[in-house]
């Protein structure tokens, strides 16, 4: 990690103004992966690149591989991915936009699901089926090694030892640097970790959504990646004259701008990956990375969640 976001002498601060659109992904600081792979903390997902039900080809291709090229412009050196969106389209568009790639970008994939249909999805951790996967992955993204390779879910039909362990094995013969997990609690980490070294951990947070704040705090304290996605679900918050929006107008910034500005301070191994398909929304996303929230800001979002909250439960 070199910096936090109160280290950044770019930012444009709560307080003062707004959240410039020439602002790049850099202001968010780094976070080094596995003591090897230094990638910028606001990173970019690529589910949202494909059809609806996260199936099929992109509602506008040539928007989708623009989406790709800017974020890399922007700055973005962190992005992530799946066998299973598409299936395949997200991979491949990545390497129809951005290969061959620049030497600091970081894809991260993931295997462990078959996709029957849209919105469908059911996990699949049998050790021939994960090496098939990444075997996969590799060609589609023309890789010779994946950076970080991602079990997507752990399959609780087959020994968890054996779905670690074939990527581990993959990892032995250089097809993978990496290895992370998504959607697990802190025992499965540190039962992982018995096998292999995990660097990062892909599980559901944001703002208003905080049942992982465990497995966050053993991220921390381990300094593994901790990489939440739906990262932009702030829910009834979010919608026209909710609390949220009231402090986003008093800032100056849109209420995706304060809830990805206040995942990257929640914490310095935060990598959030907010994913769209519209280059206007990745510019207003990465734009985030320059805001600074006070801490007079972070008790007002505090009390707003905590009352939606309330609401929310009569
Ligand atoms: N590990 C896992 O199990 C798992 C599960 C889900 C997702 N993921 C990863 O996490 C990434 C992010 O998660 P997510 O895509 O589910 O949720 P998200 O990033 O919170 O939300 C994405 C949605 O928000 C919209 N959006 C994005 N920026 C916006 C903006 N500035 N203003 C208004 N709407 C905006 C997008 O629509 P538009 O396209 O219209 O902008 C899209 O529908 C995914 O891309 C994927 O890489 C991982």
């Amino acid at each position: 990690m070199s910096k936090t976001p109160h280290d950044s002498s770019t930012h444009a601060s709560s307080t003062h103004g707004h959240a410039a659109s020439t602002a790049t992904a850099k202001a968010s600081g780094t976070f080094r992966l596995g003591d090897d792979l230094t990638v910028i903390r606001l990173g970019f997902g690529t589910m949202r690149l494909t059809g609806k039900g996260i199936w099929g080809e992109p509602r506008d291709h040539d928007e989708a591989i623009q989406v790709l090229r800017r974020a890399v412009e922007l700055g973005i050196t962190f992005i992530d991915t799946a066998d299973s969106y598409g299936p395949e389209v997200s991979e491949r568009l990545i390497a129809e936009a951005l290969h061959p790639y620049p030497a600091d970008l970081v894809i991260a994939t993931k295997g462990g699901f078959e996709r029957p249909g849209p919105d469908q999805w059911v996990t699949n951790g049998r050790p021939e089926y994960l090496r098939a996967a990444c075997e996969g992955s590799l060609r589609r993204l023309r890789l010779d090694r994946i950076d970080l390779y991602q079990l997507h879910r752990i399959d609780t039909a087959v020994p968890a030892a054996d779905q670690i362990g074939t990527l581990k094995a993959l990892q032995d013969e250089g097809k993978i640097r990496h290895i992370g997990l998504s959607e697990v609690t802190a025992a499965q980490i540190e039962q992982a970790q018995t096998i292999v070294p995990i660097v990062s951990v892909q599980n559901r947070y944001s703002l208003t959504d905080r049942e992982h704040n465990s497995v966050l705090d053993y991220c921390e304290r381990e300094n593994i990646a901790f990489i939440p996605w739906y990262p932009l679900a702030a829910g009834a918050l979010s919608e026209p004259g909710g609390p949220i929006e009231r402090v986003a107008r008093r800032l100056h910034i849109t209420t995706s701008q304060l809830a990805l500005a206040w995942l990257l301070q929640r914490s310095p191994v935060m990598l959030p990956i907010p994913g769209t398909s519209r280059v206007a929304h990745l510019e207003e996303n990465v734009a985030a990375a320059s805001v600074v929230l006070d801490d007079q800001t972070i008790q007002e979002l505090e009390s707003a969640v905590a009352s939606a909250r309330r609401a929310g439960s009569r």
